[in-house]
């Protein structure tokens, strides 16, 4: 089945938390860190998820109300065991369709080879690298995204 991709609402967020601690583990946004972002939803914050009847997949953007400050892709991810089925690939999809004349940028591990091929697909290119800023010295990339027009 191919999940709806929809706007959160306030009742997806224990949802959130649970995949992303499935998803980042030690790196996982705090109950309290999604509740703001699910505070910042009428300023800043657009959550898209997947729902395929539960949440399998989910995607953060941080949208400036003014249009020239670039969007930040902060976060994007799929449930394990339905990675690799088309999902990422849906919430970029629908991600950048709320971009349309803007610019986006995300950073991203360099060996993180699933999120460099799926942001790459959609057009993203490496501009810059944060050397060694990962713990064990693995770089950040840093990945631009313009409407081609
Ligand atoms: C990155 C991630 C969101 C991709 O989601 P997904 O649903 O598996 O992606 P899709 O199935 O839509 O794949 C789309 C494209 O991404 C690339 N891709 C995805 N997984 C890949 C992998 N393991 N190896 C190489 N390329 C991969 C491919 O180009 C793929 O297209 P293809 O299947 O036609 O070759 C998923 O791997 C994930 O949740 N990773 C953990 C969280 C994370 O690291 N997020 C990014 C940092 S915030």
């Amino acid at each position: 089945m191919r999940p709806a991709i929809r706007p959160a609402v306030a009742a997806d967020q224990p949802a959130l938390v649970a995949l992303d601690e499935v998803c980042f583990g030690s790196s996982a946004w705090s109950t309290v860190a999604w509740a703001t972002e699910f505070d910042r939803l009428a300023e800043d914050r657009v959550i898209l998820v997947a729902d395929e009847g539960s949440v399998v997949g989910y995607v953060v953007l941080l949208v400036p109300p003014v249009a020239l400050d670039v969007v930040e892709l902060l976060r994007i991810a799929v449930t394990p065991a339905e990675r690799r089925t088309g999902i990422g690939g849906q919430l970029m999809t629908a991600a950048l369709a709320r971009c349309a004349g803007r610019t986006v940028l995300l950073e991203v591990a360099a060996g993180n080879e699933s999120a460099v091929e799926l942001y790459g697909g959609f057009g993203f290119e490496e501009i810059s690298r944060r050397r060694g800023y990962y713990a064990g010295g693995e770089d950040a990339v840093i990945m631009r995204w313009r409407e081609s027009v």
